[in-house]
C-alpha cells in the first residue's frame, strides 16, 4: 500500500496552505459583500471606514482597485469584482478593505454604509421555471436538445405512447456549494521580478494566466504556487475573488496582501452547485427492454449565466442503451450567486433522477433493478457508432450484487426491531477525459529524479502519482523519485478538474521518462563517455552495455552532470475517433428508517469500480469512498436554502448539514481492473468524481425498498418518511 507522499505533512500541520504564507509588512484585506439580491449600489460611504484604525485602503466600486475579466478556454470567462455598481446577488462582492492586522479589516468593513437602488429579484428555481432558456452550449459543446429516433419513428412521445410500460416522475435536487476545508484565500506579493501569489487553486498555470490578465500584466512576471490546496472539487477552478484584490491591492499599496474569505463569505461570494428539477420518462417493453428515454432538465444558474448544470447530458445521454432518447437541458438564471463545476457536475444530480427512474421502472414492471440495468447495458452511447474502449459495468454489478447480499432482498424490504430496512442500488459513469499536460524529468548524480508538473493536487493524490509513475517509467523505486508540482514555474499541468489529473500527467510522465532515458543513452555512448561508441540498454536505473553497469547518477557523475531533464507533453488526441471513453461502477447501499422516529441512516454501502488501471489502490479507495460518502450526504443532509431576499439561511457549516462520523458506516470499495491503454498509455480512467455518483439514488431507492415511499427530491429529510 502506498501512502500518500505529503500525508504526513498534512496531518501534522507542517504543509504550508496560501493563507499560511506569512511576510514581513504584510497588510490583511476584508471582502465587503451585498445585503441585496438584486439593485444598483447608489453610493458607500466609507469615511468611517477609512478613519477606522490601521486601514490603508477601502475599494469599492466608486473607488476600484483595477482589475480586468480574464478568459480560458476550460471556464470562459471569470467575473471580477469592484468594476461595476451592479449587484445581482446577495453576498456578492462590492468592496475590499485593507488594514494592518485582520481585525481592524473586518472592524472597518462593518463602517461601509451602502445604499442601493433596489430591483425586485428572482431567487427561487421553482418560480423562475416559467423564464426556463435553452442552455448555452457548455464546456463539453452540447447543444440544448438532442433526438435520437428509431427508423419510422416520428417523435418521442410516438415512441413513449407506443410503449407497453411507462413512468414518468419529476425529480428536484438542491443548491449545494463545494463547502471546502480550506477557505479560498489568497497572499500576494509584489517584487522586483513581479508578482507571486500563493492561493490554492486547481492549477497554478491557469491561475497566473487568469491573474496576468486580470491585472493587464505580463504573464511572465506572474508567479503562482499552490502546492496544497485544502479541497477545491471544481470551486477553485477559477481564480478567486481574494486572489483577484489581494494582487490587486498589493500592487497599489506596494506591501504584501493576505485575504481570506471567511466560512459564511465561502457560500455566496465562490460559486456553487446548480439546483435542478428534472422530468424524466421511461418506456419499456415488459421484458424491461427499454423503448424510450426522455430527461428534460432546468438549473438555476446566475445572472451571468456563468454555468450550466449538465444533468441531462451528463447522464440520459450516454447511460442506457435506448432506440429512442430525447433530452432537453434548460438553465433559469436567477439572482442567486454564481454556479460552476462541482464534482460530477451533471452527473451527480443527473443520476440522482435517472437511476431514481430506472428504480420506478424495475418497480413498475415487478423486475430485479439488477436485472433492468443489463438488460439495457449499452456498448456504444447511443446515437455514436464509436463503442467503448473498455466496459465491465455488468461484472460491477454481479460482483456487487454478490458481496453486498443483494440475492437477499425482498421487493418490500425488511425489519430489524424497530427498523424498516432496505437495500438500493443505482449505476454510476463518469466520462474518460484527460486534458493536455507538460511534465518535466530530471535525472541527477545522487541516482534520484525530479518529476515536475504545474499543475495541483487538491487532495485528489495526483502529487504521489507524479512518483508511480515516474518511477515506473525509469525503472527506480518510488523512494528515489521526488514528485513537484503546484508552482506555475513548473510546466504546465493544466488544470486538476474533471477525473483526468492520473490519465493527463501520467502520459506526459511516460514520454519524458523515455526521451530522459534516450538523452542519457546518447550520453552514454558519446565521445569520452564510459560507454563510448556502445550501443546501451536501461534497466533498473542502470546504463547496460558491454557486461558493464552504471546507475544514471554514476554515469552522470562520470561525465561531470550535475542532472539531465527533459519534458514531455501528452494531449487527447487520435483515439477520440476510434472509441467512446467512460469509467463505470455499481452503488449499493442498506439504509435504515426507524418506525416511530423515521430517521434514515445508511447502514451499509458498497462501490464496485471500472476506472480502468489503478496505480494507487490506497488513493483511488479514499476519493472514491470520500465520494460516495458525499453521495450520501447529498441524500441525506447537503442543500443550501435561499430565502426570498436572496440571503441564504444556513451558509455556516452548521447549517449546511454534512455527514459526520456517526452518519457512515463502514464503505467498501471494490475494483474490476481492466487496463484501458485505448484511452492512455498508462491504462488508468478518471476515478475522481465518479465516487458521488449514482449514491444518492441508491439512497433513495434503499428508502423506498425499506418503506415504499418514493422521495423525489434530495435532500430527504425526516418529514418526507413520516
Ligand atoms: Mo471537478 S468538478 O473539478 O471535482
Amino acid at each position: 500500500m502506498t501512502s500518500r507522499v505529503d500525508g504526513p505533512l498534512k496531518v501534522t500541520g507542517r504543509a504550508k496552505y496560501g493563507a499560511d504564507n506569512n511576510f514581513a509588512g504584510m497588510a490583511y484585506g476584508y471582502v465587503v459583500l451585498s445585503t441585496i439580491a438584486h439593485g444598483e449600489i447608489e453610493a458607500m460611504d466609507v469615511t468611517a471606514a477609512k478613519s477606522a484604525p490601521g486601514v490603508l485602503g477601502v475599494y469599492s466600486p466608486f473607488d476600484p482597485l483595477e482589475l480586468r475579466a480574464p478568459t480560458s478556454p476550460i471556464l470562459g470567462a471569470t467575473w471580477v469584482p469592484l468594476q461595476d455598481k451592479e449587484v445581482t446577488y446577495y453576498g456578492q462582492p462590492i468592496g475590499f478593505v485593507v488594514a494592518e492586522t485582520f481585525e481592524q479589516a473586518r472592524d472597518a468593513a462593518m463602517l461601509v454604509e451602502v445604499s442601493y437602488h433596489r430591483r425586485p429579484a428572482l431567487t427561487s428555481l421553482r418560480d423562475g421555471l416559467a423564464s426556463a432558456e435553452d442552455a448555452p452550449p457548455t464546456a463539453r459543446q452540447e447543444p440544448a436538445s438532442l433526438e435520437v429516433l428509431a427508423p419510422g419513428v416520428e417523435s418521442i412521445e410516438d415512441a413513449l405512447a407506443a410503449s407497453p410500460v411507462v413512468v414518468e416522475a419529476t425529480y428536484t435536487t438542491a443548491t449545494q456549494n463545494h463547502a471546502a476545508m480550506e477557505p479560498h484565500s489568497a497572499v500576494a506579493v509584489w517584487g522586483p521580478d513581479g508578482l507571486t501569489v500563493y492561493s490554492g487553486n486547481q492549477g497554478s498555470d491557469l491561475q497566473a494566466a487568469d491573474l496576468a490578465a486580470a491585472l493587464d500584466t505580463d504573464l511572465s512576471s506572474v508567479h503562482a504556487v499552490n502546492p496544497f490546496v485544502g479541497g477545491a472539487f471544481g470551486g477553485k477552478g477559477r481564480t478567486s475573488v481574494p486572489a483577484f484584490l489581494a494582487a490587486a491591492a498589493a500592487r497599489v499599496l506596494d506591501r504584501p496582501v493576505k485575504a481570506a474569505l471567511t466560512r459564511e463569505q465561502v457560500f455566496t461570494a465562490t460559486a456553487g452547485r446548480a439546483a435542478t428539477v428534472q422530468t424524466i420518462a421511461l418506456g419499456a417493453d415488459p421484458d424491461g427492454t427499454l423503448i424510450a428515454l426522455r430527461h428534460d432538465s432546468w438549473c438555476s444558474t446566475d445572472t451571468g449565466r456563468s454555468f450550466v448544470e449538465p444533468t441531462s447530458h451528463g447522464t440520459s445521454r450516454e447511460w442506457y442503451a435506448t432506440q429512442n432518447l430525447a433530452i432537453s437541458q434548460k438553465v433559469v438564471p436567477l439572482n442567486v450567486p454564481p454556479t460552476t463545476f462541482m464534482r460530477a457536475p451533471g452527473e451527480a444530480p443527473g443520476s440522482f433522477a435517472l437511476e431514481s427512474a430506472i428504480d420506478e421502472l424495475a418497480v413498475a414492471l415487478d423486475m430485479d433493478p439488477i436485472e433492468l440495468r443489463l438488460r439495457n447495458n449499452s456498448t456504444a452511447p447511443p446515437g455514436k457508432d464509436l463503442q467503448w474502449s473498455s466496459k465491465h459495468l455488468d461484472e460491477c454489478f454481479r460482483v456487487g450484487a454478490a458481496r453486498f447480499g443483494w440475492a437477499n432482498r425482498s421487493p418490500r424490504g425488511r425489519t430489524d426491531g424497530d427498523w424498516l430496512v432496505g437495500l438500493g442500488m443505482a449505476t454510476a459513469m463518469f466520462p474518460a477525459l484527460r486534458f493536455p499536460a507538460t511534465v518535466e524529468i530530471t535525472l541527477r548524480e545522487d541516482d534520484t529524479a525530479v518529476v515536475a508538473t504545474s499543475g495541483a493536487d487538491p487532495g485528489t493524490g495526483l502529487l504521489t502519482v507524479l512518483s508511480l509513475v515516474g518511477a515506473e517509467s525509469l525503472d527506480i523505486p518510488p523512494e528515489r523519485v521526488t514528485p513537484r508540482l503546484g508552482d506555475s514555474a513548473f510546466p504546465p499541468g493544466g488544470m486538476s478538474g474533471g477525473s483526468t489529473g492520473t490519465a493527463s500527467a501520467g502520459t506526459a510522465i511516460m514520454i519524458a521518462a523515455a526521451k530522459v532515458l534516450d538523452d542519457l543513452a546518447a550520453l552514454a555512448s558519446s565521445p569520452g563517455a564510459p560507454f563510448e561508441g556502445m550501443e546501451v540498454s536501461y534497466a533498473d536505473g542502470r546504463v547496460l552495455a558491454g557486461g558493464r553497469a552504471m546507475t544514471f547518477g554514476e554515469l552522470l557523475r562520470a561525465v561531470d552532470h550535475a542532472s539531465i531533464s527533459a519534458t514531455g507533453s501528452s494531449a487527447p488526441g487520435e483515439e477520440l475517433t476510434k472509441h467512446s471513453f467512460s469509467s463505470f461502477g455499481a452503488q449499493f447501499c442498506e439504509v435504515r428508517v426507524h418506525r416511530w422516529t423515521r430517521e434514515a441512516r445508511v447502514s451499509r454501502m458498497l462501490g464496485v469500480f471500472d476506472a480502468g488501471r489503478i496505480i494507487n489502490e490506497k488513493a483511488a479507495r479514499s476519493q472514491l469512498s470520500g465520494g460516495m460518502i458525499w453521495g450520501v450526504s447529498a441524500a441525506l443532509h447537503e442543500g443550501l436554502e435561499i430565502e426570498a431576499n436572496g440571503r441564504p439561511a444556513n451558509a455556516d457549516l452548521a447549517g449546511y448539514l454534512l455527514p459526520v462520523n456517526a452518519d457512515i458506516p463502514d464503505v467498501e470499495v471494490h475494483f474490476v481492473e481492466y487496463p484501458d491503454t485505448l484511452h492512455n498509455a498508462v491504462g488508468a480512467r478518471g476515478l475522481g468524481e465518479i465516487g458521488t455518483v449514482g449514491m444518492a439514488a441508491a439512497v433513495a431507492n434503499a428508502v423506498h425498498n425499506a418503506t415504499g415511499i418514493r422521495v423525489r427530491h434530495i435532500p430527504i429529510v425526516i418529514e418526507d418518511l413520516l
